[in-house]
């Protein structure tokens, strides 16, 4: 599926091209995290992939909020840039949401304004819409997963995919008309919410945090976890894997996504197409 969106953003930049506009997206990376330095390569290699122009800016921890402000606004006005996104998290030292307030609505490609946001909830088409929940609801609608008068169970409510998750599958549209429950982990009896759940979409960044009891059988489970335990079996020291048990759930679900390889891949492919609707909604490319 995500390399199918992949191929169909690749036309539409070929497209864009062929009117003179290049679609850009710019990567701006505050520091050494590790897992975020693998995701930032990951973005940019994507975008070479189909035919957009791909900037990454590594800054040094030691950045300032000023100094960053003033790249934000050297990106809020280039004409080669359509999107950008701040990789999160920042360091310590500086304010995420004055950071993300300054970034310009329409080059906004990770969705995470205000403007967005709030598009995002009164069902306008013009939004960003952030890269995961979007991937998540494209996989179920491509998997003919039917959402309408269905009950999703989102658990975790971070800005980056619970909320957004929540307000997507309530709209009045493809992927949405579902009823939804939004629990995290200040709910109370937890697996009484996730047992009622038609699909549950899991994001809340425990390893194997959901076990086989607390699934309905035949229920749809969409791991958005990425998470690292230490496996002294493995040469790296560490494996990777999701926020759900994958193996026994595996064994009642009537689907389910794999950590890694799931979700993943598809939030990659969503950004670029974030990135494309950028350039086909700017007024250069008009
Ligand atoms: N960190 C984890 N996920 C994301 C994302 O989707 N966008 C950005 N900018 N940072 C992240």
């Amino acid at each position: 599926m995500a390399q199918a969106i992949r191929q169909e953003v690749a036309k539409g930049v070929a497209e864009c091209v062929s009117r003179g506009v290049q679609p850009g997206l710019a990567v701006v990376l505050v520091g050494a995290d590790a897992a975020s330095q693998l995701y930032v390569n990951s973005k940019g290699k994507a975008c070479l992939e189909v035919g957009m122009h791909s900037e990454t800016i590594r800054l040094p921890t030691e950045t300032t909020e000023t100094e960053l402000l003033a790249l934000v606004d050297r990106l809020n006005t280039d004409p080669a840039i359509h999107g950008f996104l701040i990789q999160l998290p920042l360091p310590k030292h500086i304010d995420e949401s004055r950071v993300l307030l300054r970034i310009n609505p329409e080059k906004d490609v990770d969705g995470f304004h205000p403007v967005n946001v709030g598009k995002l909830v009164v069902g306008n088409p013009t939004a960003f819409r952030p890269a995961t929940p979007y991937g998540v609801q494209q996989m179920l609608i491509r998997a003919g997963i039917e959402s309408k008068g269905a009950h999703a169970v989102i658990v975790g409510r971070s800005n980056i995919v619970g909320k957004p998750m929540a307000s997507m599958f309530l709209q009045d549209a493809p992927g949405g008309n579902a009823t939804v429950t939004v629990c995290h982990s200040r709910s109370r009896d937890l697996p009484s919410i996730t047992r009622l759940a038609d699909i549950l979409v899991v994001a809340i960044g425990k390893p194997e945090f959901v076990t086989r009891d607390m699934v309905r059988p035949g229920a749809v489970v969409i791991d958005v976890g990425i998470n690292r335990v230490p496996d002294a079996g493995n040469a790296k020291g560490y494996r990777i894997v999701g926020d759900v048990a994958y193996g026994p759930v595996a064994e009642v679900a009537s689907a389910i996504t794999p950590v890694p390889g799931g979700v993943g891949k598809m939030t990659i492919a969503m950004l670029l197409l974030n990135t494309l609707q950028a350039a086909q909604q700017s007024r250069l490319s008009v």
